[in-house]
């Protein structure tokens, strides 16, 4: 690595230091940018977030097992993708009051791409049937298919590899039609079970967790990722159906971690809290005022991914993300519902087509309103844009040119999407800009820009999806130093085919999963 270890563990030890004093005795006041947020202070590659992003750091030149090091940090006796370790798709309880919500969905009426550019709209009542709307348009079940004989569950909002490894809570203030309380989100049924008493605080406050088991059982200690990532498209969706209802959504990744986990009943071990949404500016509603009922998961624990989750906790609670400015124009689109009905993960693009430059320029500024996290942009075909690579948002300087097709499939460990898109948006940082829990809201946001991107491309008529990569690879993809560290790729491009749309609460759509090209079908 590029760069002196000593150095940056030592100054990152005296910021922590230093921050932990401004943050304890200084009050709050909403940021401008989510950088005054994510404490500059370097991540530590030798412990905690950084150790992790380390040992599950994947070469190109070794491949996906690169991580299976006999480093003894890693779990290495665990049956990986195995169906009999399978983990369950939603988490199990036993019998709690139960509250079906309404299975219609009420409509707003208002346009996908107007609640992605943050267009004010007159707030309409949180109440049974607005929170059912926005949990399911975030994470219902919209459509099932068959495989390895059981039924797989996919959600609103998509999850790396289909492991949707999240829960999502409402601690509920004041919801006509929905008792106080603390409520885990059934997707399934698409109903609430309450686990806990109300908690102290005014807002209704929603609480993602995650399940480290269900994306590890697939990506071991690497899935730990993928919940910041998932937990981004989930935000980007739950933002904009709350955007589109002028719920005033406010999302927090500051919070005290042990007890908003008390809160809602999970062991920080086997689930742990990811991110904080309320409505309207009234203190949230996480103190708990009593026990909550735990459910049951598979006791299975990656302790990198403990250390790593608690290496960044807080015993606070921090500002809310800035919002972003909305965006001046707003192109014409169906209702976001039907777009996020349509969604899905495109798994064949035309190589061969272009997209005018709108669709780029629009989505990309749609998907970074009030995200700071550096972005580039990968261009295969775009109308009247070069193909090369650009660090967004200057398209008129790149910093490398050619066709970049073959690279990209390479850089995304060998995907041929990655080269059929018309152009690939990565996230990236600079390990330097972060410290641990810093690395978390990275990962969050690179996953918001993902998810938003998608909704967008969605709208605008052409297609997207989500992609992983080659952490090697990154830095010379993109001419930056070594110490980059790659967040998150997401495809854009014209459909091959049009995936069936997703069905309501309770009737989810029943779709043969397509699979991508393979590198050999080229
Ligand atoms: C963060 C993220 C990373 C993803 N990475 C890949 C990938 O590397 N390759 C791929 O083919 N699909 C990828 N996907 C798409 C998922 O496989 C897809 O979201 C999931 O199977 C659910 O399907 P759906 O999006 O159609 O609902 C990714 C999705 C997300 C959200």
């Amino acid at each position: 690595m590029a760069w002196s270890l000593a150095v940056i563990v030592a100054s990152a030890a005296l910021a922590r230091v230093l921050f932990a004093r401004r943050t304890l005795i200084q009050p709050q006041e909403r940021a401008d940018s989510l950088s005054e947020v994510r404490h500059a202070d370097g991540v530590d590659l030798d412990s905690g977030a950084g150790l992790l992003h380390r040992l599950t750091r994947v070469d190109a030149a070794r491949g996906w097992e690169v991580f299976a090091t006999d480093d003894e940090r890693l779990r290495r006796d665990l049956s990986y993708d195995a169906d009999e370790t399978l983990a369950p798709q939603v988490k199990a309880y036993p019998a709690l009051p139960t509250l079906m919500l309404p299975r219609e969905l009420p409509t707003t009426g208002m346009s996908a791409t107007a609640a992605l550019a943050g267009v004010s709209v007159a707030s309409q009542p949180l109440d049974a049937y607005q929170l059912g709307r926005l949990l399911f348009l975030g994470a219902g079940v919209v459509r099932t298919s068959q495989r390895r004989g059981r039924t797989w569950f996919f959600r609103a909002a998509g999850s790396a590899g289909g492991r949707f490894p999240l829960e999502v809570y409402a601690s509920t203030k004041g919801v006509d039609g929905v008792p106080d309380g603390v409520h885990w989100y059934d997707p399934v049924e698409h109903a609430l079970r309450q686990v806990g008493p109300p908690a102290t605080g005014e807002a209704t406050t929603l609480v993602a967790t995650g399940v480290p088991w269900r994306t590890g059982q697939k990506y071991a200690e690497r899935g730990w990722r993928h919940l910041y990532w998932d937990a981004g498209t989930l935000t980007s969706q739950l933002v904009t159906t709350a955007n589109s209802a002028g719920l005033d959504p406010r999302l927090r990744t500051l919070f005290p971690d042990r007890e908003v986990g008390e809160l809602v009943g999970v062991d920080g071990v086997h689930e742990f809290p990811l991110l904080l949404l309320s409505f309207g500016d009234r203190p949230p509603a996480v103190e708990p005022s009593g026990p909550s009922t735990r459910g049951v998961l598979p006791e299975i624990e990656f302790p990198l991914v403990t250390a790593a989750q608690h290496s960044g906790d807080r015993d606070f609670l921090g500002d809310p993300w800035p919002p972003g400015a909305p965006l001046p124009s707003v192109p014409d689109s169906e209702p976001l519902e039907q777009v996020v009905l349509r969604r899905g993960s495109q798994r064949r693009m035309i190589r061969s087509a272009t997209m005018p430059r709108e669709k780029l320029d629009w989505p990309m500024r749609a998907a970074l309103r009030g995200i700071d996290v550096p972005h580039w942009v990968a261009v295969h075909g775009v109308d009247g844009v070069a193909p090369g690579v650009y660090r967004w948002p200057d398209l008129d300087t790149p910093v490398r040119t050619g066709d970049l097709r073959d690279l990209l499939i390479h850089v995304a460990m060998d995907q041929p999407l990655a080269g059929e898109a018309a152009y690939v948006a990565i996230a990236a940082i600079h390990s330097g800009n972060l410290d641990d829990r810093g690395y978390r809201e990275a990962q969050l946001a690179a996953g918001m820009v993902e998810g938003r991107l998608h909704l967008a491309a969605y709208a605008l008529g052409v297609t997207a999806t989500g992609m992983t990569f080659y952490d090697s690879e990154v830095p010379g993809l993109l001419g930056q130093s070594d110490d980059l560290i790659g967040l998150l790729f997401s495809c854009v491009g014209v459909a091959e085919y049009r995936s069936t749309p997703g069905g309501g609460p309770g009737s989810p759509a029943s779709v043969r999963v397509i699979t991508p090209r393979l590198p050999d079908d080229e």
